[in-house]
């Protein structure tokens, strides 16, 4: 057995990873700091975060007014009135702070003419209380991720952050209900190593490849959340994911809203700017959720594009200077992908499967939170969008994903570091690679004739069809019927490759496992949700039944099955109204 200990550990390299990973890992004045490590499936700058584009929220009021409590109260009304509003305080407060740390760390921003950090409108921000668009996002043209990233990594690497690239993290250890490490695979060797340690802090990202037309990278496969659920801690709210307006058609290539906040206009097959009619005041910047909505029903109704299923993005309407300068990363996907000049000629769009709003529970300082009554698990942080704090509730705003990473990843590397400071080292369980050692054996030796890839596509296929936008209870029962057989049929799945080096196919199958697993959860908590909230839009219950569902889902796993329980949102200034934009 490989083994290594450390005083914390950091799952995942993106944004809140790296934030962790740079506060936890910070010298204290005698120079005495703990000893942390990154691990990683990737090379760090490969990170997902490295494609977030349009920018980050911050009410700094570089170009007009602007102040916190309008973005805390934008991101509680976009959220559909589940998010909790202590912590939505704290991350629209703090946005403020950790942009300019950013700016400080080197981060290059675009600038406005007096050399100001520049700022651009985006879906669902708005001045006063909802008056109309308000200029919040704090970009670096449409690379803000890629840049938050590179700054980021520069910087861990600058305070000596410890990273195992390429390692594969497949279980959480635990003794006695603290945590004391976890148990992950060398890709390139296949080697099983133990990493103990006396705390742990996922940032592992999202789970978008259950979904066929998606954003996420082929990595988004939902590991940790999937890991910790396995070891009986619940997942939070699973059944809203966010579908983005604006993917490739096809292809779910992600389209930045910036390209809305510079102007740009959907339009059907008329050539109407439809928007005019779902969201009279916010128009093409209203929140995804409604856009979304509105691009399917534009389709359903048979003003999709030549009567299909994509409507327009058009851009042509705005100065060719403009695109290339705020926007030349989707002007080069575009042309790369579907030969089009944006400049000429306007963009197949249709709504991917972008964000998951759930998560592993925590509190605001990403402890991780194992039940109804708020109990801390000790030694375990989660932070970024596997997290769910919750900040998002039913519906994120665009830019608040960087956000969130940035303010989270922040307080949970402090928090962590703090309890590594102080705490013991737990010792490790008997046999801390056992249940790994047997999933691996498992795989090698299937002697069944279904392959991950058939799976694997299925799943996204189905999910797609009967869990996306628009739910009903047929279609989500079915789709538990589905995932069941699907389950059933990865017990006989035979790898092609029984080897250990860069086996990706034994990495395909981990996380087709763990794809399945959150399906289950996303389905089982929309199928019980009678009410429509936020991106979870049933069309046999299209109201939002505040009497009955303000409250968080815990789901929790119970052998084969998910048991569902609940737990208040926390309201503190906002009481909910009626959601118009
Ligand atoms: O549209 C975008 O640039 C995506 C931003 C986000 O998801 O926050």
């Amino acid at each position: 057995m490989a083994l290594h200990t450390f005083d914390g550990i950091i799952v995942g390299a993106g944004g809140a990873g790296l934030m962790a990973a740079l506060q936890a890992s910070r010298p204290d004045s005698s120079g005495k700091s703990p000893r942390i490590a990154v691990l990683s499936k990737l090379y760090p700058t490969r990170s997902h975060t490295g494609t977030a584009q349009g920018g980050i929220g911050a009410a700094l009021g570089n170009l007009e007014d602007d102040k916190w409590e309008w973005h805390m109260f934008d991101t509680v009304k976009g959220g559909d009135y589940l998010v909790d509003q202590d912590a939505a305080e704290i991350m629209c407060r703090e946005a403020v702070e950790t942009v300019y740390e950013l700016e400080h760390m080197g981060l290059p921003f675009s600038r406005t003419p007096d050399g100001k950090i520049a700022q651009r409108p985006f879906g669902g921000h708005t001045r006063e209380f909802g008056k109309g668009p308000v200029r919040r996002s704090c970009y670096a043209a449409d690379r803000t991720g890629h840049m938050i990233l590179q700054t980021l990594y520069q910087q861990c690497i600058k305070q000596g952050v410890t990273f195992f690239d390429e390692y594969h993290v497949v279980d959480l250890l635990m003794k006695e209900g603290v945590t004391c490490g976890v148990a992950a695979f060398q890709i390139a060797t296949g080697e099983l190593h133990t990493f103990h340690s006396k705390a742990v802090l996922f940032a592992t990202g999202g789970c978008g490849r259950m979904y066929k037309i998606t954003s996420n990278a082929l990595t988004l496969t939902g590991d940790g959340m999937a890991v910790v659920y396995r070891r009986g801690i619940p997942l939070q709210d699973m059944e809203f994911f966010q579908f983005h307006p604006t993917g490739i058609y096809k292809m779910g290539i992600l389209i930045t809203e910036a390209a809305r906040g510079e102007g740009g206009i959907l339009r059907n097959r008329s050539g109407e700017r439809f928007m005019e009619r779902y969201a009279p005041t916010l128009k093409d910047l209203a929140p995804r959720d409604m856009v979304s909505r509105a691009i399917y029903r534009e389709v359903q109704e048979g003003r999709g594009i030549d009567g299909k299923d994509y409507v327009l993005l058009d851009l042509t309407h705005l100065d060719a200077k403009v695109i290339h300068a705020k926007l030349p990363d989707i002007t080069d996907f575009v042309e790369t992908y579907l030969g089009i000049d944006p400049v000429k000629q306007p963009i197949p769009i249709q709504p991917t499967a972008h964000y998951a709003m759930g998560g592993i529970p925590t509190d605001s300082d990403a402890r991780v939170i194992v039940d109804e009554r708020r109990s801390v698990l000790p030694g375990l942080y989660a932070a970024g969008e596997c997290a769910c704090v919750s900040v998002h509730g039913g519906n994120r705003l665009g830019t608040n994903s960087l956000v969130d990473i940035i303010v989270f990843g922040r307080r949970g590397g402090r928090a962590l570091r703090e309890y590594a400071m102080r705490a013991p080292l737990t010792s490790l369980p008997a046999d801390p690679e056992g249940v790994t050692k047997e999933r691996i054996a498992r795989l090698r030796q299937g002697k069944g004739s279904e392959t991950v890839a058939k799976i694997r596509s299925e799943l996204q296929a189905e999910m797609m069809e009967k869990a996306s936008v628009f739910r009903t209870k047929e279609n989500l029962e079915q789709m538990l019927g589905i995932i069941r057989g699907l389950k059933d049929r990865y017990t006989k799945v035979r790898l092609q490759d029984t080897g250990t080096i860069f086996n990706t196919e034994l990495l395909d199958a981990f996380e087709l496992d763990y794809l399945l697993d959150l399906a289950q959860v996303t389905v089982t908590g929309a199928l019980n949700r009678t009410e429509s909230r936020g991106a979870h839009s049933r069309e046999d219950f299209p109201k939002r039944d505040d009497a009955n569902w303000l409250k968080h889902t815990l789901a929790y796993r119970k052998g084969d099955q998910v048991e569902l329980k609940y737990k208040p949102v926390s309201i503190t200034r906002f009481q909910p109204q009626e959601r118009k934009y």
